[in-house]
């Protein structure tokens, strides 16, 4: 695992956002490597959600958000996929009477022909799983699979940056080893990922680094490798900083 971070492909500064007049996020900071693996962790309701949606545009924000070269801060959801972010949402749902092989064009909607359907096979490569059901209905997958089928369909686009929300929510443990493991593969194509996830065990073994969300403000900032993590991450939760 790389140790130093790379030059910064996602830089984010001072962003706020909420809803309508409720305030959730407070001056968020938040850097990602190209190809780096970072963990957002967090209790229910921190606001781990809220920032995906901010970053990628779902939601209103205020702050600055630099991406691949690029100012996003007023980027619509549109514009953040087109410049190379994708952000698979807490719980999203495939299309269960589409077969897995037409979700994946829809997921790649607006590409040329021949490209979509060279992006979709490329995607699909990454769950051997699936691909053996490329046919099928996606209603006729097991969980674990459809999960793998909404990572893939985040993959159709090749994004620089995929931001997962929660993928292996409601998963048996081996399955969320399965779908884990894709984000660890994404990095041999550069492929940088931001994950929200619950287990945070997992989430530290796959991440190079991981940011710790409470009450809308980041409390902690490290390399995974770094010493007494999870007495540092566990005080950061709790409220008695770091
Ligand atoms: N649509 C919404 N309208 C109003 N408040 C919301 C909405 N969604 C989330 N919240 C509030 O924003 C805060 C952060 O929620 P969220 O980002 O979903 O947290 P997390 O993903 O870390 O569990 C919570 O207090 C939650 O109640
Ligand atoms: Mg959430």
């Amino acid at each position: 695992m790389p140790t130093s971070a790379p030059e910064p492909l996602l830089q984010v500064r001072g962003l706020s956002a909420g809803y309508g007049k409720i305030g959730v996020l407070n001056g968020i900071d938040l850097t990602i490597g190209a190809g780096e693996i970072v963990a957002l962790l967090g209790p229910n309701g921190a606001g781990k959600t809220t920032l995906l949606k901010a970053v990628s545009g779902l939601l209103p924000r205020a702050g600055s958000v630099q991406f691949a070269g690029r100012d996003i801060s007023t980027a619509s959801p549109r514009q953040t996929v087109d410049a190379g972010l994708v952000h698979v949402i807490e719980g999203h749902r495939v299309f269960t009477q589409l077969t897995v092989f037409d979700n994946l064009l829809l997921a790649g909607y607006g590409l040329k022909r021949g490209a979509l359907e060279r992006q979709a096979e490329e995607a699909l490569a990454f769950f051997p799983e699936i691909e053996a059901k490329r046919a099928d209905k996606a209603g006729s997958l097991s969980g674990g699979q459809q999960q793998m089928l909404a990572v893939a369909q985040g993959l159709v686009r090749r994004p620089r940056l995929l931001m997962l929300d929660e993928p292996s929510a409601g998963l048996s443990p081996v399955l969320v080893d399965r779908v884990l493991a894709a984000a660890a593969q994404l990095r041999t194509n550069g492929t940088a990922v931001l994950l929200v996830e619950q287990l945070i065990e997992k989430a530290l073994a796959l991440a190079d680094r991981v940011y710790a969300l409470a009450r809308g403000s980041i409390v902690l900032e490290a390399q995974t490798g770094e010493a007494d993590l999870s007495n540092r991450l566990e005080r950061a939760y709790f409220g008695s900083g770091d």
